[in-house]
């Protein structure tokens, strides 16, 4: 019999992004659609649950589902009408979850309801999937916004309703550090009774993503080693006991890396295309990067580009407080990011004091991003802790030898040049200082200029790696889906 997926999460690329999690969900869904459907008894094409945010742009050819209703989950009653509709993407169903009075807003998330909005969109994607009558083997949840499906679950068994009995839930972990925290006064947004059994076992409130790793059958986080660390308290971010108490239901998934979408033989934005054994085209995405970011083109020292959230788990603040000594060097920086303007305070005096050598690009910019990824020589990820992490898999796909910190998904993703052998793919360090980061980047300086011979064949190998969805990690959780169906079923 085959085995049906529904997925649940707060992104979906190119709908609904803020991170990582977007890119995943979407590439996941499309690489199970691709999975070879002879004698692998997946019936797809699978479901990605969306809520339908206000700036969601819905296709004109969507379905539109006749509405439903639900109890609204912080009153039990005053039923609220939702409407679904079904976008056909590449290789999967997107089903938006519109209730526009949770999600008719033009932020995402930081509003004082979202447990509320988040147990809306659990509720409201399940009952669409009971009309459906196509019952679900598993319920593959992403982070914390998913977590009341765990309540619907618990609720659903405690009344004795049947119907997500044979359901197993897998929760996929990005992020540690966002725990959807519901103070105890705030339990009635989920519809908990406070000291009830759904409250759990802390009298201060209900943590979502504790409750959904209690919960689920079946747990994995974005790398192997990144699960490793998440056992340990200066990673765990106070789940670290939880995870443990799972033993061997909680794993690590690399992620993949969409090799369609990242190409740079076949990225129409480049200024030339390269590939592997074809690799002059990326002198002239150098040279079209600096001629768009105000250096000179000629200067043939260093320029490192860095791209992410400005988030204090990217560590741009090591880059900033190293800035001055990799400048005194003759290294140059492009930096892109999004997120919090005072981790961009710096970068922005940076620029100012330094025209021509230090660019800022202060937004979320795709096209940027990939004359970034193209056009630099080395990319930095230095951050604090890191899941996975896409942009090294980009800078490595794109012949840009990534300088990471050996940490989660860095870590296992690339090698450094001069620790394995000669047969390294970057450059990787240990301390989360500026001095450390420095030093490496200085090390990546050194091999570019003194053997160009050696920096080909380290570009050569870092292009060689091979991290698609199709071969790697979307089998997997084809595995980790089959195997969480068997642990809720005995
Ligand atoms: C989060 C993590 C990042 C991971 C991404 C997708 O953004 O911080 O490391 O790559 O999720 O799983």
């Amino acid at each position: 019999m085959a085995i049906r997926i529904a997925m649940l999460a707060a992104e979906c690329e190119p709908w609904a992004k803020t991170g990582g999690l977007a890119d995943v969900v979407d590439a996941l869904a499309r690489a199970l659609g691709r999975l070879p459907k002879a004698g692998l008894g997946l019936a797809t094409p699978v479901d990605v649950f969306l809520p339908r945010y206000r700036l969601v742009a819905v296709p004109a050819g969507a379905e539109v589902e006749p509405p439903l209703w639900i109890d609204n989950p912080a009153t039990g009653g005053d039923p609220l009408e939702v409407h679904v509709l079904n976008v056909q993407a590449d290789g999967y169903w997107l089903r938006l979850i519109d209730v526009p009075t949770a999600f008719g807003r033009d932020a995402y998330y930081d509003h004082p309801d979202d447990p509320w909005r988040f147990a809306v969109f659990c509720r409201a994607a399940l009952a669409v999937m009971r009309r459906d009558e196509l019952p679900i083997d598993v319920l593959h949840i992403h982070d914390w916004h998913t977590g009341p499906v765990l309540l619907e679950r618990a609720r659903a068994d405690l009344a004795g309703d049947r119907f997500f009995a044979r359901t197993a839930v897998m929760l996929t972990l990005h992020n540690l550090a966002y725990h959807g925290w519901v103070p105890q006064d705030q339990l009635f947004q989920l519809g908990v009774e406070k000291g009830s059994a759904l409250a759990g076992p802390n009298p201060d409130g209900l943590d979502l993503l504790l409750t959904a790793i209690t919960g689920a059958d079946l747990i994995n986080t974005v790398s192997p080693g990144f699960a490793a660390e998440a056992l340990t308290p200066a990673f765990g971010m106070g789940l670290d006991e939880a995870l443990i108490a799972k033993g061997d239901r909680f794993f690590g998934i690399l992620n993949g890396l969409d090799t369609g979408v990242w190409n740079p033989a076949t990225d129409a934005v480049l200024a030339a295309a390269y590939e592997r054994d074809a690799m002059r085209g990326k002198a002239a995405c150098r040279a079209d990067l600096l001629g768009r970011v105000g250096f000179d083109p000629a200067d043939t020292g260093l320029v490192a580009g860095m791209i992410g959230r400005m988030d204090p788990q990217k560590g741009f603040d090591l880059l900033s407080d190293g800035a001055e000594e990799l400048l005194a060097s003759g290294v140059r920086i492009v930096v892109q990011g999004s997120g919090h303007a005072s981790l961009a305070d710096p970068f922005r005096a940076l620029a100012a004091a330094n025209p021509g050598r230090v660019a800022l690009i202060e937004r979320f910019d795709r096209e940027m991003a990939r004359w970034i990824y193209a056009g630099s020589d080395v990319f930095l990820m230095p951050s604090r802790f890191e899941p996975c992490g896409q942009g090294q898999m980009i800078a490595l796909r794109y012949g840009t030898p990534p300088v990471v910190r050996r940490t989660g998904g860095l870590a296992d993703s690339v090698r450094d040049v001069d620790a394995s052998g000669g047969g390294g793919t970057g450059f990787v360090f240990d301390e989360a200082t500026p001095a450390a980061l420095v030093a490496t980047v200085l090390r990546a300086a050194r091999l570019r200029e003194q053997s160009p011979a050696q920096w080909a064949q380290l570009q050569h190998r870092a292009m060689t790696m091979d991290f698609g969805w199709d071969t790697g990690s979307a089998p997997y959780y084809l595995e980790a889906y089959r195997r969480a169906a068997v642990l809720r079923r005995a």
